[in-house]
């Protein structure tokens, strides 16, 4: 057998090491192992591409050097920025991991051209038309995807306002700078002009920029996954380019599950792709912090540690149902502490998990992982709803959008058609959280008004811990 075939042997393992791999991220119980198989499978398959004759670019020593240098440079910034990383940061490591590599399709895609049209002038015919459509695909995805990761990036660490950034005829503008980035890159193809193929790279970074500004800082985890599957989009390009059969299949992989993702998350919030990514949701705030419309203050009730303590401690059922502020608060060790507590007294107790509660898919799966929270502790919302009216307590940690009823019953609300769990249907409701404040969709919620619920404000480490002392006591 010749190199060529062991290499494409090799680049077929890997491909199946990766689809096995996506299979595992699907459950939490398998996600480690899957990481862990598809990051062998990428080493393997990398370091087979040293040895690959059918590489676009010879095999120069310096090449090779230059490539390696690059590797461990990379792997030195990345590794510890990875393992340093607070749970509330990830979304915007996300986000730079995924720009770079959007940025590397581009680049792959200039180096190749510059290259081609140097030989073209040295003599050399004209590169074939598909070739250079292919290296256009790789360098305007690959600059939308940059940009528009570094801007998504700026938003979620709060460098500029999280909120939408709009503008009048923001739409047009974004229209017509999509048609022109359209005009030029056909321009390239048919005169193979250097200066009109960075005119398109050029105008798909300014494009990158305008169409992640008035996107909501809540809503950008949902746009870095489309991100992210244009990224997948831009390496298959590349994979055309250099002629990389891996490429192809994994640039494929990652931009068909990047887009499920994407539409599995604008399904959890009830909206659809579009309204997450054109109507600016989040721009205007329309909770008044308590008033009911009418301009009359509402009444709520709060409690005491103690007293929730008591309430917790002879319950015979109580659902956690986590949310954002649990993240904020960095309290997962906290909380699991007192489920803890209270099954040893004999409650049962379970973790409702809300597929948008935090603010990136899997947040709260991840976070009670991190303060090892058994799985079989965890139940997906649509196995908890059925239990929510046979449980004593819904103990709401730091959520409120997901378990708002205006989503069942208030037609007309931003959040109307999104599925929640039915904290509602519980016997009582405790709301941990700071103050009277609207979640991210900005509204009130009607739950915190109702006079089976009673509310316990403070930062929820701190809260919680309250709650621990108070179930001891009891
Ligand atoms: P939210 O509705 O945003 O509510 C979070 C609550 O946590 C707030 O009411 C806040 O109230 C409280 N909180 C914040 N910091 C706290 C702290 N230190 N201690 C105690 N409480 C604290 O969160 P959720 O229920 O998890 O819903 C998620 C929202 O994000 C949904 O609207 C969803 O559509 C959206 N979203 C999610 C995703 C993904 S993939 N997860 C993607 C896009 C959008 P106080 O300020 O009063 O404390």
């Amino acid at each position: 057998m010749t190199l060529t075939i062991w290499i494409n042997l090799i680049y077929l393992l890997a491909a199946i090491a990766f689809i096995v791999a996506l299979k595992g991220l699907s459950s939490p119980k398998q996600a480690r192992n899957g990481n862990l198989l598809a990051a062998g499978a990428a080493v393997i398959a990398v370091g087979a591409t040293f040895f690959n004759p059918e590489a676009h670019f010879s095999h120069h020593t310096t090449n090779l050097i230059l490539a390696i240098v690059a590797m461990v440079l990379g792997a030195v910034i990345a590794v510890p920025v990875a393992r340093l990383v607070k749970m509330t940061a990830m979304p915007q490591l996300v986000a730079i991991f995924n720009g770079v590599g959007g940025g590397a399709a581009a680049l792959i895609s200039i180096v190749v051209f510059l290259s081609d049209a140097h030989l073209h002038d040295l003599g050399a015919p004209k590169p074939a038309t598909y070739a250079i459509v292919e290296a256009m695909l790789g360098l305007l995805i690959g600059c939308v995807s940059f940009s528009g990761s570094a801007i998504a990036f700026i938003k979620l660490q709060e460098l500029i306002t999280g909120r939408p950034i709009t503008y009048a005829g923001q739409q047009v503008i974004n229209g017509l700078v999509g048609l022109g980035i359209v005009g030029l890159a056909v321009a390239t193809v048919l005169t193979d002009s250097v200066p009109l193929m960075i005119g398109t790279a050029i105008l798909s970074l300014v494009l990158g920029v305008i169409f992640v500004l008035p996107i909501g800082g809540a809503d950008v985890p949902v746009l870095i996954s489309l991100l992210n599957a244009f990224t997948g989009l831009a390496v298959a390009a590349s994979g055309f380019t250099l002629n990389n059969n891996l490429l192809i299949i994994a640039g494929t992989l990652v931009g068909a599950s990047g887009i499920l993702l994407t539409r599995m998350m604008s399904k959890a919030m009830g909206r659809s792709l579009s309204n997450v990514l054109f109507s600016a949701f989040g721009s205007v705030v329309t909770a008044a912090g308590g008033a009911d419309g009418t301009g009359e203050t509402r009444q709520v009730k709060s409690g005491t540690p103690e007293d929730i303590g008591v309430l917790l401690a002879y319950a015979r059922k109580v659902v956690i149902i986590p949310g954002y502020g649990l993240a904020v608060a960095q309290a997962q060790h906290t909380l699991r502490e007192l489920a803890d507590l209270l099954m040893e007294k004999g409650v049962e107790v379970f973790y409702a998990i809300h597929p948008v509660a935090g603010r990136m898919p899997g947040h709260m799966n991840v976070l009670l992982a991190e303060a090892n929270v058994p799985y079989d502790e965890l139940k997906e919302m649509d196995e908890a709803n059925p239990e929510m009216s046979t449980a004593d307590v819904a103990l709401v940690v730091g959520a409120n959008d997901t378990v708002n009823p205006a989503a069942k019953n208030t037609p007309g609300s931003p959040i109307y058609g999104m599925p929640i769990i039915n904290a509602d249907e519980a016997a009582n409701v405790v709301f941990l959280k700071r103050s009277m404040r609207p979640g991210f969709a900005g509204i009130d919620n009607d739950l915190l008004f109702d006079e089976k619920t009673t509310l316990l404000f403070g930062d929820a480490k701190d809260t919680l811990s309250k709650l621990v002392a108070g179930v001891q006591e009891a």
